[in-house]
């Protein structure tokens, strides 16, 4: 029982050190950094792989919870080019709310846990992330999240989006009544759509938008793109990529 407690108590303090680093990271907006700054979204670079494919299967893939497969399209700031060669680093909760560490880990690397990963976006400026739904922190009140950390090829250093929501999770909308949404990159929020056991989700990011002392002179035209605005076709083509089919409650 000691033991338990004890584990119990360093888990809850690795959750505490992941997010509280998300969470801190708009207390203090750095003048010339490109996002302001980004407490944690470095450790993108330790165990980074040397090629990184625009598919990435996470590690939590194969444990227990429930399947869930995010693809999306990263656009520049107008909103409508695609953006190709941009590697976005995820990093989240296993099925129990535990940034669970794994052993072997870098020590530096265990604060984002275990099922953490990299895609890079192909010409397309698309990508897929083949993961499990993350749980909500135990004794919490944060809904459930994916971090994630965007490294532009031609824009020196990383920063962070707003996090990959979900719209069934009940503890949404009122976190956002307290913590109105950032939309850094556009709205973290995807809708969940469900095909036998797997679920599905479209998370499209625009680069730059409403991230600080993001370059505004690179694009003349300013998103107008609605986010979560689902584009039939190319849905239908991402999954068809996959070998999915559309799900049986796709509108
Ligand atoms: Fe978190």
């Amino acid at each position: 029982m000691k033991y338990l407690v004890i584990g119990r108590a360093i888990l809850l303090c690795l959750i505490f050190i992941s997010c509280n680093g998300q969470i801190n990271r708009t207390s203090h907006t750095d003048s010339k950094i490109i996002g302001g700054g980004c407490d944690g979204c470095e450790l993108m670079y330790i165990g980074m792989p040397k090629e990184i494919h625009s598919v990435d299967t996470s590690p939590g893939w194969n444990e227990k919870g429930q399947k869930l497969i995010v693809t999306g399209t990263v656009f520049q700031l107008d909103g409508k080019t695609p953006a190709k060669d941009v590697i976005l680093y995820y990093w989240q909760t296993d099925n129990d709310g535990y940034y669970s560490p794994r052993a072997g880990m870098d020590e530096q690397a265990k604060r984002h846990g275990h099922i953490r990963g990299w895609v890079k976006t192909d010409a397309y400026g698309k990508y897929t992330i083949k993961t499990i739904r993350p749980a909500p922190y135990p004794d919490d009140v944060l809904p459930a999240h994916i971090h994630l950390s965007v490294k532009e090829p031609d824009i020196e250093n990383e920063y962070y989006t707003d996090e990959i929501n979900f719209d069934d999770d009940k503890l949404l909308i009122p976190h956002f009544k307290k913590y109105p949404q950032e939309n850094r990159g556009g709205s973290g929020v995807v809708k969940v759509l469900l095909k036998h056991s797997l679920q599905t989700a479209q998370h499209d990011i625009v680069l730059g938008l409403n991230i600080p002392n993001y370059p505004k002179n690179r694009y003349k035209k300013q998103s107008g793109l609605n986010i979560n605005k689902f584009r039939r076709s190319k849905d239908v083509y991402h999954l068809q990529t996959q070998g999915l089919s559309l799900p049986d409650n796709y509108e």
